[in-house]
């Protein structure tokens, strides 16, 4: 009897305290993060930040997903989080395009979305309230590119190497659609023109944002024009990072490089400006809209009031871009260590 008595106690106080132990998970806060492609250096740097800030707080649980690109997967993995009540939802869109599944699913079920870095159209992010943005100005990368080419050729003059007056330059573009290419491209050209620098188009190369897309597409380019080209722009350093090995494997001479130059100020990036094979890049400060997005989340998620965040719009959150050149590149890299 005793015996049946203690094994009843034991189970009664197993129940008890699996249900603490569930009712104690109910009162955490989840917040889902879900990516566009875990093979995409800046996004992975910017979502382990986010994942470290929001796992330092107290009762949060933080999930994160790669999306492989798909935006289907993607709809699928927010529509999970939302049956599993998560209470904010971060999303690096896939398709910056199509955002209405997840907008529509997410009003459905009243949970605020942060989108990030792959800006969706306004129309799109004023559709419902509980709908924001964390990125940076992208023009203001291309003009700072522009700035850092500019000022590097004027105090160089030998970059023109064949000395005809003009900069025989190629670029290397992200992504087709996505905001940062497009703008990107067009004002650092324009800021370089704009500073009175003749500039001749040898061609370009949709590299995705991919150092081995890069690498390939530019020693096709050098194959075509060999030691002609004079600078190579990039929208991201990770393009700018391979050209850099196309250069290497191709085995063109150092003193007939053409100059270097990405965005972001990756790991990888800040030391090819170290090392002087980049003339410098454009600080893109993830750990700003990381914070930003982790601070954002717990207030969305606990009911807090959003003033502290100087919400643009009421919506937008953008962190300003930094230049980095050989002379400040060191104090970039102590903020990774
Ligand atoms: C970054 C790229 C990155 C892209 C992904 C851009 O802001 O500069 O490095 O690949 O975002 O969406
Ligand atoms: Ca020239």
């Amino acid at each position: 009897m005793r015996k049946v008595l203690c094994g009843l106690l034991t189970v009664m106080l197993f129940l008890t305290g699996c249900k603490e132990k569930i009712i104690e998970e109910k009162q955490k806060i989840r917040i889902g993060i879900s990516y566009y492609d875990s093979y995409d250096p800046f996004i992975m740097e910017l979502s382990s930040r986010i994942e470290k800030q929001l796992n330092e707080c107290e009762n949060v649980i933080v999930k994160s997903v790669d999306s492989e690109k798909s935006q289907s997967t993607q709809n699928r993995q927010v529509s999970d989080m939302l049956s599993d009540s998560y209470d904010v939802i971060c999303v690096n869109l896939v398709d910056r395009t199509a955002p209405k599944k997840i907008i529509s699913m997410a009003e459905d079920s009243n949970v605020p979305v942060i989108f990030f870095n792959r800006e969706l159209v306004s129309q799109d992010l004023e559709s419902w309230t509980r709908l924001y943005y964390v990125g940076a100005d992208a023009g203001e990368s291309g003009k700072m590119q522009g700035e850092i080419v500019s000022d590097y050729i004027k105090e160089h003059p030998e970059v023109d190497k064949n000395q005809d007056g003009k900069i025989q330059y190629i670029i290397l573009e992200g992504e087709t659609g996505h905001q940062d290419a497009i703008v990107r491209t067009d004002v650092s050209i324009q800021t370089i023109s704009d500073a009175g620098i003749v500039l001749d188009k040898l061609s370009f190369a949709i590299a995705n944002w991919n150092r081995s897309q890069a690498c390939t597409k530019t020693k096709q380019l050098l194959s075509k024009f060999n030691t002609n080209i004079e600078l190579i722009l990039a929208n991201n350093d990770e393009m700018a990072i391979g050209a850099i090995q196309a250069l290497t494997e191709t085995g063109i001479a150092k003193e007939q490089w053409p100059i270097v130059i990405g965005i972001d100020g990756t790991e990888d990036g800040l030391e090819q400006v170290k090392e002087g094979n980049m003339i410098g890049t454009v600080y893109n400060d993830g750990i700003k809209q990381a914070d930003a997005i982790a601070d954002l989340s717990i207030a969305l998620a606990k009911n807090e009031s959003l003033d502290s965040f100087n919400l643009k719009n009421g919506r937008y959150i953008r962190s300003p871009y930094q230049k980095v050149t050989i002379e400040n590149v060191d104090d970039y890299l102590k903020l990774l260590q």
